[in-house]
């Protein structure tokens, strides 16, 4: 698959968001996931791994040297997930920057909307991106989350 860049819109720290996939970037992947889902959040590992990722397009945020901070997914039926900043990288635009590039991929492939289920802690955060939530709360790896979603204009 090949890859892009982008530079987040982050004045302190220059960041590279890469788009990827499972075969080219599983272990930069899992290990910001597994710290981020599985020991910080307490997501069973049987609930964070699908099969999924193998379909996905994935995006990394690369910081200073390369270091991997932060990831999302996009699936093909418009779902974004596991959107992860590692903490020592947060409130940078990190996590701001992914998101657009999930949804500049979207849009490049003709998606019409987008949607994803986010924890309820972090509804502000996709409000702020243009999302708007759909329907009530609901447990998933018992997280309480929304379904929200974002029309795309071509
Ligand atoms: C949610 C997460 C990805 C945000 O990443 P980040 O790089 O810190 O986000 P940004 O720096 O781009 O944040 C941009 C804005 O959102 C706000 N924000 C970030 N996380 C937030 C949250 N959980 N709730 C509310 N607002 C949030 C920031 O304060 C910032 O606001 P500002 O621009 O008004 O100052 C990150 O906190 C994270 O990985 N959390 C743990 C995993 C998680 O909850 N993932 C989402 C699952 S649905």
């Amino acid at each position: 698959m090949p890859a892009t860049s982008l530079l987040s819109s982050n004045q302190t720290m220059p960041v590279t968001i890469q788009r990827t996939s499972w075969a080219e970037n599983e272990t930069a992947l899992r290990s910001i996931r597994e710290a981020v889902f599985i020991r910080e959040q307490r997501v069973p590992e049987s609930l964070e791994w699908d099969e999924h990722d193998q379909q996905a397009v994935h995006f990394l945020a690369l910081g200073p040297g390369g270091i991997p901070a932060g990831c999302i997914r996009l699936l093909p039926t418009g779902q974004l997930s596991r959107l992860a900043v590692l903490e020592q990288f947060r409130n940078q635009d990190i996590g701001s920057a992914l998101l657009s590039a999930a949804e500049a991929e979207a849009r490049s492939s003709g998606m019409d909307e987008i949607f994803l289920h986010a924890q309820t802690q972090a509804t502000h955060f996709y409000e702020n991106a243009g999302f708007t939530v759909s329907g009530g709360i609901f447990l998933e790896a018992d997280i309480p989350h929304r379904q929200m979603f974002k029309e795309l204009g071509h």
